[in-house]
C-alpha cells in the first residue's frame, strides 16, 4: 500500500504523498524529494555511498524504510554546508584531495562526520576501522583518513 508521510531532513519538514510503504529512505530522498547527493552504489548495504545520519547516527539509507524515519532528524550531504561555507569535513576533503571520481564522497563525508562526532579518531587505525564500511573504488583511502584526522585534531 501507499502512505503519506512527513520527514524532517536538514532541519526542514518534507511532505511525501502516496509513497509505497516499501520505499527505502535512499529512494525516497533521491526519487521523491530530489535530494540526489546521497548515492546508490550497491543498494545492499555494502558500499556506504548512501550514508546519511538519523538522529546523529549514520545509517545506510538503502537498507532503511522511509516510513520508519518519521519524527527523526535526518541529515544528508546537502545539509552540511551553510550557504557558500563548507562544513569543516567537506573543506578537509577538498584540501586533502580525499576523492577522485567523487561518487563515494557524500557517503564518505557523512560517515566521517559521525566518526568525528562519536570520537572514533584516536589513531589512523581507528579511523580506518570506523570508515571501513565506505568503499572507494578509486582507492583514495590515505587522503580520506588524512581529511578525517585533520578535522579531528
Ligand atoms: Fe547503500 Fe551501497 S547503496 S550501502
Amino acid at each position: 500500500g501507499n502512505v503519506d508521510l512527513t520527514l524532517e531532513i536538514n532541519g526542514e519538514q518534507h511532505r511525501v504523498n502516496q509513497l509505497a510503504v516499501n520505499t527505502t529512505l535512499l529512494d525516497c530522498l533521491r526519487d521523491h524529494l530530489h535530494l540526489t547527493g546521497s548515492k546508490k552504489g550497491c543498494g545492499l548495504g555494502h558500499c556506504g555511498a548512501c550514508t546519511v545520519t538519523v538522529d546523529g547516527r549514520r545509517i545506510t539509507s538503502c537498507l532503511a524504510l522511509a516510513v520508519m524515519q518519521q519524527g527523526k532528524q535526518i541529515t544528508t550531504i546537502e545539509g552540511l554546508a551553510h550557504g557558500d561555507e563548507l562544513h569543516p569535513v567537506q573543506a578537509a576533503f577538498v584540501k586533502q584531495d580525499g576523492f577522485q571520481c567523487g561518487y563515494c564522497t557524500p557517503g564518505q563525508i557523512m560517515s566521517a562526520v559521525a566518526c568525528i562526532q562519536e570520537g572514533h579518531t584516536s589513531s589512523d587505525d581507528e579511523i580506518r576501522e570506523w570508515m571501513s564500511g565506505n568503499i572507494c573504488r578509486c582507492g583514495a583511502y590515505p587522503n580520506i583518513v588524512a581529511a578525517v584526522r585533520e578535522v579531528a585534531q
